[in-house]
């Protein structure tokens, strides 16, 4: 019997551990529970009872030492963990430095602007928190008027609401500035709109306001059509199709030609040919008026678009809600703008 634990023991001492699986074979066949050392205690009733003392101190000490000898291994391996020299590789090749990304919509905001900017436009900003005298009274929307129903508008208190478009910035420039006017304003505009793939209660639009003298409808058609080209590339028409807002007469809704089937009619713009980015019009002399500049003496003209349905657009994206979901497969498409 003794000499099944000198046997056991040498095999202890000899037993090479220099990684985690060999430590964890030590333990099964030694230490553990169910192992060899554990499997000698058993056999001590087999042992002749004048020789028990005798051999459980043997099998005791042979399973103090492998046990130490346990310990000491998964010391020495925890430790070359936190070891650099041992732990790093470094013929491996580095992790590469990942940067963020512009959003698509502030891409093709600041794009809108370039090309504004360029015809001589400044940009203005104004509250996202609006009084009614701002987003509708002013641009001559008469109280009670239906007219107001075509933007459904959240309303915070009294007479302030979340702003339906940003023509309320064009009132507050046109109250504090003296024509020539040429601004642009972008910014975030609110509707109470259920969510789906082509409406959003939040949104983004841009819209432009130039007044001066003589300023006429030409003046207007031609400056969207440089837009256009600029912004959508040079074989893209424009088409205007008359319209109805209360702060512009004449008004008309600006289309361009389907930029995915080039006009021959596809899913995109419903087999038309034509797919709608904005509205315009000149600047309605009753609105001037509200504003105290001279109708007699100016005219203008403004127009408004979405940047979310441009940016659709322009990078056929099929789902408004990609824009505010924040997926990082999404964005990251748009790394090299
Ligand atoms: N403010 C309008 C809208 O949000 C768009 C527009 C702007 C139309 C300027 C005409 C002129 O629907």
């Amino acid at each position: 019997m003794f000499e099944k634990v000198t046997k056991i023991a040498q095999e202890v001492a000899a037993f090479d551990i220099s990684n985690k699986e060999q430590l964890e074979q030590f333990r099964i066949l030694y230490t553990g529970r169910k192992g060899q050392i554990a499997d000698l205690f058993d056999d001590i009733k087999n042992i002749a009872p004048d020789q028990r003392k005798a051999y459980g101190q043997e099998v005791n000490k042979l399973k103090e030492q492998a046990q130490a000898k346990f310990t000491q291994a998964l010391e020495q391996l925890d430790a070359s963990v936190g070891n650099f020299e041992l732990a790093i590789d470094f013929s491996l090749p580095p992790v590469p430095h990942t940067m963020g990304t512009r959003h698509p919509l502030s891409v093709v905001r600041e794009e809108i602007i370039r090309i504004f900017e360029r015809l001589g436009f400044n940009l203005s900003e104004g509250p996202e928190i609006e009084d009614d005298w701002h987003n509708f009274t002013a641009l001559n929307f008469p109280e009670n008027h239906p007219a107001r129903d075509m933007q459904d508008t959240f309303f915070v208190e009294g007479d302030m609401l979340l702003r339906t478009h940003t023509s309320s910035v064009q009132v507050r420039v046109m109250e504090n500035e003296k024509p020539p006017i040429r601004t642009l304003s972008p910014g975030r505009v609110y509707r109470n709109e259920a969510i789906s793939a082509r409406a959003h209660c939040v949104f983004h639009q841009i819209e432009g306001l130039f007044i001066d003298e003589n300023v006429s409808f030409a003046d207007l058609k031609q400056t969207l059509y440089y837009f256009v080209q600029e912004m959508f590339g040079k074989e893209t028409k424009i088409r205007f199709r008359p319209s109805f807002f209360p702060f512009t007469e004449p008004s008309a809704e600006i289309d361009i030609s389907c930029l995915i089937c080039k006009g021959t009619g596809c899913n995109i713009c419903k087999h038309t040919g034509w797919v709608e980015i904005g509205g315009s019009g000149m600047v309605d002399p009753e609105v001037l008026k509200n504003c105290n500049i001279d109708p007699e003496k100016y005219s203008g003209f403004a127009f408004g678009m979405g940047i979310e349905r441009i940016t659709m657009l322009k990078y056929q994206i099929k789902d408004l809600r990609l824009f505010t979901e924040n997926d990082i497969r999404f964005l990251r498409q748009f790394e090299s703008l």
